[in-house]
């Protein structure tokens, strides 16, 4: 969660730091803080709230410098006010860190440095690592980079730091365990980041640190890394294709939108050289090359958190349709702690936008101890998942910087239908007919969804009619179950209404219980084998005068009579028609969110990339 930005040259770095943090805010938004090293002095800015508000506190202030590093926080330990943002000093205000994860033994740490008279200011683990550096370096009499050595191996839990030294203007030392951390290269140059969206307007080279290393920046452009346990290691430079305007809003006023309606685009880019309409054939390398893995696998488990699962979910059936092999899915927070069952003939999936949740990285790393197959759905490329699996398949659709996701999943389901048709087809348990058919269709989702993005002045005016509601519910059933889950978690994320996604029949079973004329009850209930049960779903809310929003195939009549509110999508395959289905529930999420006046793109205690567990 947080984000960690660092600069080490010859240009002032307070406004590329700032700037940084307003490209990392989407990790967290609760508190900023910077240290600057001018004159030999370690100063510290800190300021509750935005980076907006850090920004405004210290431009009446002194902000020379050409070596500082920079926090923007999500509270974990403490709350968010500005004596727990980041950095922190050490006791002597000789040492300043930021810090991004989790010290999972802080207490007795703590308690061991309050033995030897430190004292503390803050409620925050953050603080007692930086005094433990502090410590280490005093008893043992060793420079930042080796005390910081000495401390970290001490520390259990996860973390990505940065720390600075009075009167050393020539260094920054950082490390990481769990959380990411990159260094941009420039020519006398050194940044270093969360991750590389601060980094990409200077450089495009980068050094992605690994798991316990230790490197360290010197201002005459030398680099060094080190393993905890001491163990030298060369920097592996790599080539970040990130452009700028990826990173900006386009026109649009806000990320969220921006992202929506980048859909047709992210969806032709994802498909990109994978589906091939006129050789009839979907090519994805990371099964190619492991074909012989899939077609052995016993079990596929699926393992991914928040909208990563409901596109998981997704998967699974088209998985269990199509190639005919058993597919759990699994939160992975869950997953990693319950002891589960994993085979060497399993196959273990992760789906992950960021590729940086640390639960789902933990769950990939306790399968790949099992000796089961990692094949990981990641969008950020060179990130902390797709690197601990052992084969996987991008989706490509660029940064999403909007908290909420929205291309992501519509190119997580992409991505995993082609694995399963492609399983499928080597499996012979679909015919070449139904392949080309689902080839043929997949291609014509972009125009589908530019067909249905033209709703969106309608679906504008439409949902101010619900800023007033307390309750949402969303129903669907088969592919559009899971479909019904993520219309709902985007509602409750960005709007704070109280949203739930249930399978339509099993609202029989509780949820109808509160339906009445306040409610409104999104359908989905497009096309599919389902459709006369969903329509019969329907009727039993109506009969307790529950508001219906339907989402239907276009032309229907039946649903469309029976419903207050309808929005036709276009027509497609049952598999594919959660990658439709979901664009108008993002809409409709985000027009209440804007009249109700929320941040959309950054929604209260969310944070887009969740490091800690
Ligand atoms: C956070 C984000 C969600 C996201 C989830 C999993 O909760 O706010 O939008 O779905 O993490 O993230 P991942 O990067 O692993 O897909």
């Amino acid at each position: 969660m947080c984000g960690i930005v660092g600069y080490i040259g010859n240009r002032q770095a307070f406004p590329i730091l700032i700037k940084g943090l307003q490209r990392l805010e989407y990790r967290g938004y609760d508190s900023a803080g910077i240290a600057l090293i001018h004159n030999g002095e370690l100063n510290l800015y800190k300021q509750k709230g935005k980076v907006a508000d850090l920004q405004r506190f210290v431009e009446q202030q002194d902000t020379e410098g050409t070596i500082g590093i920079a926090h923007t926080r999500w509270a974990t330990h403490g709350e968010p006010n500005e004596r727990n943002a980041h950095p922190h000093y050490s006791q002597t205000e000789n040492l300043a860190l930021i810090h991004n994860g989790i010290i999972e033994n802080y207490a007795v740490i703590k308690e061991m440095l309050l033995e030897e008279g430190y004292v503390f200011r803050s409620e925050t683990d953050t603080e007692v690592l930086v005094q433990l550096i502090d410590f280490m370096q005093k008893t043992n009499n060793v420079c930042l980079a080796e005390a910081v050595q000495l401390a970290l191996s001490q520390a259990v839990g996860a973390y990505a730091i940065a720390v600075l030294e009075k009167g050393n203007n020539n260094q920054i030392v950082a490390a990481r365990k769990g959380s990411p951390l990159v260094v941009g290269i420039g020519k006398d140059e050194f940044f270093l980041a969360s991750d590389a969206t601060p980094i990409v307007e200077y450089t495009d080279k980068v050094v992605y640190i690994g798991d316990e290393e230790i490197v360290t920046l010197n201002r005459n452009g030398e680099m060094k890394i080190v393993t905890i346990s001491n163990v030298e290691k060369t920097p592996e430079i790599k080539k970040i294709e990130m452009s700028l305007s990826q990173l900006e809003k386009g026109g649009y006023p806000h990320f969220m939108l921006k992202e929506i309606f980048e859909q047709p685009k992210t969806l032709a880019d994802s498909m990109r050289g994978r589906i091939n309409v006129d050789a009839n054939n979907i090519s994805l390398s990371g099964f190619i090359d492991n074909k012989d893995k899939f077609l052995n696998a016993k079990r596929i488990i699926i393992t991914a958190c928040g909208t990563s699962w409901h596109a998981g979910l997704i998967g699974k059936y088209a998985f269990e349709e199509f190639a005919r092999v058993p597919v759990e899915v699994e939160y992975s927070s869950e997953f990693r702690y319950r002891k589960p069952v994993i085979n060497k003939d399993d196959i273990v999936i992760a789906i992950s936008q960021s590729g940086e949740t640390a639960d789902t990285l933990a769950a990939v790393e306790l399968a790949k101890s099992k000796g089961a197959f990692i094949f990981g759905v990641c969008n950020v490329v060179g990130s902390s998942i797709p690197r601990a699996t052992h084969s996987g398949c991008y989706t490509h659709v660029g940064p999403e910087i909007g908290v909420a996701s929205t291309k992501a999943f519509s190119a997580q389901v992409l991505a995993l239908t082609m694995l399963a048709l492609l399983l499928a087809k080597e499996k012979e348990t679909i015919s070449d007919d139904f392949y080309i058919k689902l080839i043929n269709e997949i291609n014509l989702i972009p125009i589908k969804i530019k067909e249905i993005l033209k709703i969106n002045n309608e679906l504008k005016d439409f949902a101010r009619t619900f800023t007033y509601a307390q309750n949402f519910i969303y129903l669907g059933r088969a592919y559009n179950y899971p479909v019904a889950m993520e219309g709902a978690l985007k509602l409750k994320e960005i709007s704070y209404i109280h949203a739930e996604g249930y399978p339509a029949a099993e609202m029989k079973h509780g949820p109808i219980a509160l339906i009445n004329q306040e409610m409104p009850v999104v359908v989905i209930a497009t096309n599919a084998a389902t459709y006369e049960k969903v329509v019969s779903n329907i009727q039993e809310i109506k009969a307790r005068k529950g508001r219906i929003i339907s989402v239907v195939t276009k032309g229907d009549t039946i649903v469309k009579n029976i419903s207050d509110y309808v929005i036709e999508v276009p027509a497609t395959e049952e598999c594919l028609m959660p990658i439709l289905a979901v664009i108008p529930l993002q809409l409709m999420a985000y027009h209440i969110a804007v009249a109700k006046e929320c941040n959309v793109d950054q929604p209260r205690n969310l944070a887009k990339s969740v490091t800690v567990e």
